[in-house]
């Protein structure tokens, strides 16, 4: 039996999701029929997105979770530059919990994101613990001191103090996002940075933290504090919080590099 099946009844025979998506669906004079299958149907729901006469029932997708678009609601290019230009790597945070709704609705939020092929294996691992951040932050630094030690003074000049949380910067939240180890990272990345814009809008800040992603890939010690399961891999890494400072201005950038062909 096919995954999808046809109100056909209904069916204006507009051929929509043929065109969409000739692997699953069939069209003849009189009917259109789906002929979906586990290795052919992405799951992408475009079909059921795409019918104007809402008359395909995906039987493996929550048919009460397509709700309807507002299609006359605009987004303005000017205020999504700003929003975009807004934001900020927040380094400084107030000392004040995100409330649980709120980050469950940024993971979420995230599952709307693309993935390739349409796979959805990205997974989060959401750590609020103050004292575990504190341990993986710890552990982290050492790591990258000991690649990286701190510039030496110059004589007669006292060495800046050290910070006190250089890694984790004390953020309230950290969200570790994962893979297969098979996978490339790209889905969550891209699943990070849909939480970084959907943050913005809960007025939280966010930080990338590459440093704790290399010292995952290379530190046993970080792996086994992060204690992630065997078969997957760490593919971004963001922290969280309220900030504390307020910017005033966007910031420049460099040209892009850019050739038109
Ligand atoms: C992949 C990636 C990894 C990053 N890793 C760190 C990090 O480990 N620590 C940190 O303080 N900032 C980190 N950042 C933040 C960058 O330093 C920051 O994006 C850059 O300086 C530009 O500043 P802006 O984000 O405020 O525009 C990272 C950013 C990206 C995109």
């Amino acid at each position: 039996m096919s995954l999808i099946s046809i109100e056909t009844e209904n069916c204006n025979l507009c051929g929509i999701c043929v065109e969409r998506c000739a692997n699953n669906f069939l069209q003849s004079a009189d009917e259109i029929t789906a002929t979906a299958r586990e290795d052919t149907c992405a799951l992408c729901g475009h079909c059921v997105a795409l019918c104007p006469t809402d008359v395909i029932v995906h039987h493996q997708m929550d048919m009460y979770n397509f709700p309807a678009l507002d299609r006359k609601l605009k987004f303005d290019p000017d205020q999504f530059e700003e929003f975009v230009r807004g934001r900020r790597s927040i380094r400084s945070y107030k000392k004040k919990k995100i409330p649980r709704q709120d980050l469950a609705r940024l993971v979420d939020l995230c599952r709307y994101a693309p993935t390739g092929g349409n796979k959805q294996d990205v997974e989060i691992l959401v750590i609020e613990d103050e004292e575990r951040n504190a341990r993986i932050s710890k552990l982290t630094a050492a790591f990258i001191a000991e690649l990286y030690p701190p510039p030496k003074a110059d004589p007669g000049e006292s060495a800046p103090p050290p910070r006190p949380d250089p890694i984790f910067y004390k953020a309230p939240a950290v969200m570790i996002f994962h893979q297969p180890k098979n996978s490339g990272k790209t889905d969550s990345v891209i699943a990070a940075q849909t939480v970084v814009l959907a943050a913005m809008t809960l007025r939280l800040g966010t930080c990338y933290i590459g440093f704790l992603e290399y010292a995952w890939h290379n530190s046993e010690e970080v792996r086994e504090e992060v204690n992630l399961p065997d078969d997957r891999t760490i593919g971004s890494v963001l922290i969280l919080g309220y900030p504390k400072q307020k910017y005033l201005r966007s910031v420049d950038r460099f040209p892009m590099n850019v050739r038109w062909e």
